[in-house]
């Protein structure tokens, strides 16, 4: 896992995120700070490793999982979708963390699919950022239930 330490060390790493959580200090909404990235990441890995063999490494999954929504803070200015503004930020910052190509492409993907729907034939790894990017919420206790427009009742199930 010493890619993903020295991920979550990189200047423009915490750069991106002090952004996210300045511009999400006052949201009653979910946020998307660190503590948002480290939850995705230990449920992605758990999802997948149920899922069995042909599964990407650790630290592949957690890289993904940490970066998956990096662009949040591009798009609260500019309005584009930060799926694609985390893939495009991620690039640089996998390869001065010296993730090869191929992994690369296999991170970037799944961060492109981490907002569609796990019907959409996803890859895995795409399809394990977008079921823990839900399954990271506490929805049952949220106080913004009501006005949020992601919930939907079975959220505040353990399992569904
Ligand atoms: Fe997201
Ligand atoms: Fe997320």
């Amino acid at each position: 896992m010493s890619r993903v330490n020295q991920l979550i060390k990189h200047e423009d790493y915490r750069r991106y995120l002090q952004k996210i959580d300045d511009l999400e200090a006052e949201r009653s909404f979910c946020k998307h700070g660190f503590e948002h990235g480290l939850n995705v990441a230990r449920i992605a890995y758990s999802y997948m490793l149920e899922k069995g063999d042909a599964i990407p490494a650790k630290e592949t999954i957690y890289a993904a999982a940490f970066l998956h929504d990096i662009g949040r803070g591009v798009e609260y200015e500019t309005g584009e979708d930060h799926s694609q503004v985390s893939a495009r930020l991620a690039l640089p910052l996998l390869e001065a963390c010296g993730f090869t190509s191929e992994v690369v492409q296999i991170i970037l993907t799944g961060i492109r699919e981490h907002r569609q729907h796990c019907a959409d034939n996803l890859t895995l790894l795409g399809e394990a950022l977008a079921l823990a990017d839900n399954w990271a919420r506490d929805c049952r206790h949220c106080s913004a239930q009501n006005q949020c427009h992601k919930f939907e009742p079975e959220m505040t199930l353990i399992i569904y």
